[in-house]
Order: C-alpha cells, then structure tokens, then sequence
C-alpha cells in the first residue's frame, strides 16, 4: 500500500476529501464541497488553491511554480514560522523558517454539518526542526474550507522557558491587473519599507501598488479589503492575533530575475500576508497556546460605491 493509499484509508472523505500524487510526485489532498474548493500540499502544508463555488479563483499560484522536496512553492499560502524574513540572529538560515518546506503530519479530518470540510496538521518535531528550533512546541495548523476560508496556526509552548516566534500566512491573491487594485484596512498605520532600507513610514490613505512593494505594517487588528476593479470583487481578510500585515509584490524586474515567476506574473498577484513580525512578534510563554487565525471571504462589489 502506498502511503497515498493509507492517507486515504484513513482518513479520505467520500465525495469530499481526497488524497493523490500531485505535480512533482508530491502528495496533495483536494477538497470539494459545496461550497468550495482547494488543493493543499501535504509539503508545508501548503495550500495551493481555493475557490469558493462559482467564483474565479481567489487563491494566485504561479504558472511557473515548482514542486520538489524541501523547497517552497510560488504562490498559495506558504506558512512562514518559526521566523519571518531574515533570522533575527543568523542570516544563513531559511528565509521565513523550515515549516513552509518541511512534510506536515494529517491529525484530523472532518465533514462539518454546514457543508464546510476541515483539515487538521501537525508539524512533527524532526531532527531539522530540533537543531534549527531548540523549544519544546506543539504546531497545528487547522483549515476549514466553505464559503470562507479559515486558517489557523496554533502554537503551544510545552516547555518550561518562554520563547519568542515569528509569523505569517503568506498568502498570494488573485487579481486582474495590479493596476486595478486597492488595499483598505491599513490607513495610517506604521510600516517598514524594505524597498527603503526599512525606513519607517506612515500608511496615507488606503494602499495601491506601482512598483516594487515589500512592507511589513505593523499594529494592524483591522481587517482588511482587497479591492479588484478588473475581476470586480471584494476580498475580505478578518484576522485575529495577528498585530502585522506584509504587502508585497516583487514588480517587473524582480519577476524577471525569479525563476519561478513568469516576467509579467506580478500583475495577476498580490501578497497580504498575515501574522507577527519584527516589534509585533510573540512571546509564548510556557503552558501557552499562540494562535495566528485568519478567514478569506468573498464581499459584493459596487460599482457605484464599491462597498459590500
Ligand atoms: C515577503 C517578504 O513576505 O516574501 C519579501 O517581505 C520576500 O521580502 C517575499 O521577497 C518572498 O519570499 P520568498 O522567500 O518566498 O522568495
């Protein structure tokens, strides 16, 4: 049996919930419900894909991204833990951490009474994780796939030392023309601009991108909106525990130079990413549970006031 065929033994879902070989070999498990659909790379747990039923896919995942063992994917919601960017103290470790490149353990999965289907995962404490991340922790990273996409990526301190992490759900959207695209939900606040030698700069009015963007927003409870003329759409992210948001697009020449970027890639996305960073990051204290949770929702648009 192979472990595609075990996966599925145990914990596949009738109509619902399916694991099978992906690109690369990789093992994937798609969901299918009423309400929507999504792929998830069990490598990273990474999802590639969500589209709520009837909709364009909201979820951008690069023509060009490739599917090999221990490197990230283009696209999708890559998880960045236990740091995010650059290590604090050791440049020379994986950018963004080792949890978007690792294989993650299936614990859970579940047909809710609502239509919605959740997949639970647990990243297991390999020898790379103990060396790269000497704290006793417990990961889980629980998705629900329904109308709105909910994520969660819970924490626990099962040590006896306080630690301090770094996060993000690094998650690409779809969009028609970054042109066409706004960002609401961050007036005002303080942002690092790392196109700016991380300056620090104040958010004036809502976010619109015309060149190579790369921000780490800090102190960011509200919610957000994208809001896509070109597709004519609302995305709405709802966060909790989450005190950063990262806006990010690598524009025409960093595109180029990427090997997994098609050179015009970067109009059809847009990184807003969710987590703790920098002066936002999180001490978990011992016994304690750290959970980063945010949901993906669909809004009406309106041409005439744009609202939902
Ligand atoms: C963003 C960072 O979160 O991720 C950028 O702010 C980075 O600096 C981008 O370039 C993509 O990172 P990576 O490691 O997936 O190429």
């Amino acid at each position: 049996m192979t472990d595609i065929d075990r996966l599925n033994r145990t914990f596949g879902i009738s109509g619902q919930l399916v694991f099978f070989a992906g690109p690369g070999g990789m093992p994937f498990v798609r969901i299918c419900n009423r309400h929507a659909s999504a792929d998830i790379a069990l490598q990273g747990a990474h999802l590639t894909a969500w589209q709520p039923t009837d909709e364009a896919p909201v979820v951008w995942l690069s023509p060009k991204a490739t599917f090999a063992p221990g490197k990230s994917i283009r696209g999708g919601i890559p998880i960045c833990w236990p740091w995010f960017g650059a290590h604090p103290v050791h440049p020379h470790l994986p950018a963004h951490g080792f949890a978007r490149t690792l294989a993650w353990r299936v614990v859970e999965c579940a047909a809710l009474p609502d239509g919605s289907t959740r997949i639970m995962f647990e990243l297991p404490r390999t020898d790379t994780v103990r060396t790269l991340w000497p704290h006793s922790c417990r990961v889980t990273y629980t998705v629900t796939i329904g109308r709105t996409l909910t994520l969660e990526l819970a924490t626990t301190n099962t040590g006896s030392h306080p630690f301090i992490l770094s996060e993000a759900l690094h998650a690409y959207f779809a969009i028609g023309d970054i042109d066409a695209v706004r960002i609401m939900g961050l007036e005002g606040c303080d942002y690092l601009d790392k196109v700016d030698g991380f300056r620090r700069k104040t958010q004036k009015g809502e976010v619109t991108i015309a060149g190579e963007t790369d921000r780490i927003y800090l102190g960011t409870p509200a919610d957000h909106i994208i809001e896509d003329q070109k597709l004519q759409r609302r995305i709405h992210i709802t966060k909790r525990q989450s005190r950063s948001t990262i806006v990010w697009n690598p524009w025409a020449d960093k595109s180029a130079q990427m090997g997994d970027m098609e050179p015009e890639g970067y109009r059809r996305m847009v990184c807003v990413e969710s987590g703790n960073a920098v002066e936002d990051a999180v001490t978990v204290m011992p016994g304690a549970t750290h959970r980063l949770g945010v949901a993906y929702r669909i809004g009406v648009f309106s041409k005439a006031v744009g609202t939902s």
